[in-house]
């Protein structure tokens, strides 16, 4: 793995024929970039900026939960300054979950989407999503897309808890992509997705998700702000909410997690 194609003078110049990925910073450590794209964001950063890391101290995970960030990973928050409506901009964590599938398709792999937005290759998780939004009021003034991908990582070296449920690109393709391609990758897909939610219908952006989601017609159980919950996962609804079939009775649930699905 060459870190230094991460180095700005190195990647700019890939990132400049895209909309999104500039200003770019690359920080070698941080707490997490989500916590200092926010800072940029706060200070007025222009939609598009990106911020890179090779490692997070204190990286996040959804739902107060750390994101184990250790060397060989790609952690990366970009920020979005959405000028359509707060209904679509509910939808940016699933768009983020599929421009995450389509890079890892052009490695010829096969993941799956674990609602909301997990990304699981071979039933393990190898990547997650942390979309995060700063409002005035009802109004949106940002959204970040805080995205970690293991390329590289030594699973073997995280918590015991993750070890047998997370997977790193290094483990399953022979020659793992350099961190700075699937990056360049990545904000290109993420691009293409963008200005699809901002000027389309979101029916299209709702398909391609549905198409590559692990859960739906599986049995599941999920905790939600309401409980926990047992039931089939019958659909993910226009706003993005999974739809779940318990006993009969219908349940939409905006947000939670998958404990377990079979
Ligand atoms: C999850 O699965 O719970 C979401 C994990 C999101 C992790 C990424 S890594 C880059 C960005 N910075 C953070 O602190 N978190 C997100």
């Amino acid at each position: 793995m060459n870190i230094d194609l991460l180095l700005p003078e190195n990647i700019v110049p890939e990132l400049d024929r895209f909309s999104l990925g500039t200003p770019y910073y690359y920080l070698d450590e941080i707490g997490s970039t989500n916590d200092y794209c926010t800072g940029l964001a706060k200070d007025g950063a222009p939609e598009g900026t990106l911020v890179v890391a090779s490692r997070q101290l204190k990286g996040r995970g959804r739902r107060g939960r750390r994101w184990v960030s250790p060397p060989g990973g790609l952690y990366l928050s970009l920020l979005l300054r959405p000028r359509f409506e707060v209904k679509k901009a509910a939808l940016l964590p699933l768009a983020a979950g599929v421009a995450v599938a389509e890079t890892l398709e052009t490695c010829g792999l096969t993941p799956q989407l674990k609602w909301p937005n997990d990304i699981l290759v071979e039933n393990k998780k190898l990547c997650g999503i942390l979309v995060e939004s700063g409002f005035s009021g009802t109004e949106l003034l940002y959204s970040i897309a805080g995205i970690g991908i293991n390329i590289a990582i030594e699973t073997g070296t995280l918590p015991p808890e993750l070890t047998a449920k997370t997977a790193s690109l290094s483990g399953i393709l022979d020659k793992p992509p350099e961190p700075s391609e699937v990056l360049v990758s990545l904000i290109g897909h993420l691009e293409r997705l963008y200005r699809l939610l901002e000027q389309g219908p979101t029916d299209t952006i709702l398909n391609e998700y549905r198409n590559r989601s692990a859960v739906l017609g599986k049995e599941l159980t999920v905790d939600a702000p309401e409980g926990r919950l047992r039931g089939r996962a019958v659909a993910i609804n226009d706003s993005g909410a999974l739809v779940i079939d318990s006993a009969g009775a219908q349940h939409t649930i905006l947000t939670g997690t998958i404990l377990a699905f079979n």
